[in-house]
């Protein structure tokens, strides 16, 4: 099994050298190989996703990715810029499908945006549709009306096979779960929520031992601070699953924490922390490598099929922050290095 590792810029260098000594001591058998992506490409070869990356990228049976994302490259033409390298990755690997577990580990209880007793409930994945919706959908623009009025348009759109596979994705992480799927809409308002409900429905009805609910996001949203410990699965688009993403993470504690996976139609999975690159504190060691680490916990457990080693990482990060592991976001000292070392401690 080939892994391709695309370390990127700042920090994403630093956490993805503690995710491969951890995934070299759970599955020594995996096979590397590394590319520049980001700041990093562009300065070596003068684009941000080179062709010899995505080649790798394609041939790889899944993808580490750290972060992209450099000071140096703002002046830059936007389609040199380093952000772009994730976004064509997605484009040319029709990463369609974008899994953010919320998990938080007990002992960070004291981290989250909620109170305590509320936060230690939260145990959920949220399965955001990546390629569609307001984001891509045609057409779109700006134009003067006859009256001499500015306007700016968008167009959400989904067609039924974008749905479907997206629910069938979400069907079958419910399953690996709790076996609750909440599919988030606004379908007393829009006809793309009222096509999403139903088609979510018809593919539902292949699997009845999954729960299915249906929430409009403006309550989904209350229900994530309410009560979060309400959820196991999420299903929704690109608009609202990037909204409700970003707000169940800071339920979750620091950003150092939360892992990601994009997945497509067979092709390989790209795994990543949900933060960026950092440059704050790139180069200090001060980063926390652990959703990087549970990155690619992910990418055992979705890529390879490898459940068991997948365990096997998140119990080692679970029990290392119960051992005081604390990088500087989590108010400790502990540098990046150090935190890799206490996981590989708590897996011998
Ligand atoms: P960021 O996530 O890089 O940083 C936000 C804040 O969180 C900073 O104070 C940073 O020090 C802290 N932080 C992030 N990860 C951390 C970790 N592992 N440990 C400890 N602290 C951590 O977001 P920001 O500052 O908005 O963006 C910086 C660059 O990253 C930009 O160029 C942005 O475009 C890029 N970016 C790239 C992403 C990707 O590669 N998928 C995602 C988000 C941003
Ligand atoms: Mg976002």
């Amino acid at each position: 099994m080939l892994i391709a590792l695309l370390p990127g810029d700042g920090i994403g260098p630093e956490v993805v050298a503690e995710a491969v000594r951890v995934l070299e001591h759970v599955a020594p058998d995996l096979r590397y190989e590394q590319a520049p992506v980001g700041g990093a490409a562009y300065k070596a070869t003068g684009h941000p996703l080179p062709p010899e990356t995505l080649a790798l990228a394609k041939r790889a049976d899944a993808i580490l990715f750290g972060a992209v994302g450099d000071p140096a490259c703002d002046a830059l033409d936007r389609h040199l810029r380093p952000e772009q390298a994730i976004l064509g990755l997605r484009k040319e690997l029709g990463l369609f499908a974008n899994l953010r577990p919320a998990t938080l580990f007990p002992e960070l209880a004291d981290a989250s945006a909620l109170r305590p007793e509320i936060a230690r409930s939260i145990d959920m994945v949220i399965v955001r549709e990546l390629t569609g919706d307001v984001y891509f959908g045609q057409p779109r623009g700006r134009r003067t009306t006859d009256t001499g009025r500015r306007e700016g348009f968008d167009m959400m759109r989904y067609d039924e096979d974008e749905v479907a596979r997206i629910a069938t994705i979400a069907f079958e992480t419910a399953r690996g779960r709790k076996r609750r799927l909440c599919s988030v809409d606004k379908a007393n308002v829009l006809e793309t929520s009222q096509l999403w409900r139903d088609v979510v429905i018809e593919v539902g009805a292949r699997y009845p031992d999954v729960a299915l609910e249906h929430m409009y996001v403006d309550n989904a949203a209350m229900q994530l601070v309410r009560a979060p410990g309400h959820f196991d699965v999420i299903v929704t688009g690109n608009l609202f699953g990037d909204i409700l993403s970003d707000q169940a993470s800071m339920c979750a504690g620091s950003i150092g924490m939360l892992p990601s996976a994009a997945l497509g139609a067979g092709g390989p999975g790209l795994y990543e922390p949900i933060h960026g690159s950092a440059p704050d504190i790139a180069g200090q060691g001060k980063a926390n490598p652990l959703a990087t680490i549970l990155s690619a916990a992910m990418l055992l457990r979705h890529s390879l099929g490898r459940a068991a080693e997948a365990d096997r990482i998140e119990a080692a990060v679970a029990a290392a922050l119960a051992g005081g592991a604390r990088s500087a976001d989590l108010g400790g000292s502990h540098s990046t290095r150090e935190i890799g070392d206490r996981v590989l401690a708590a897996l011998a």
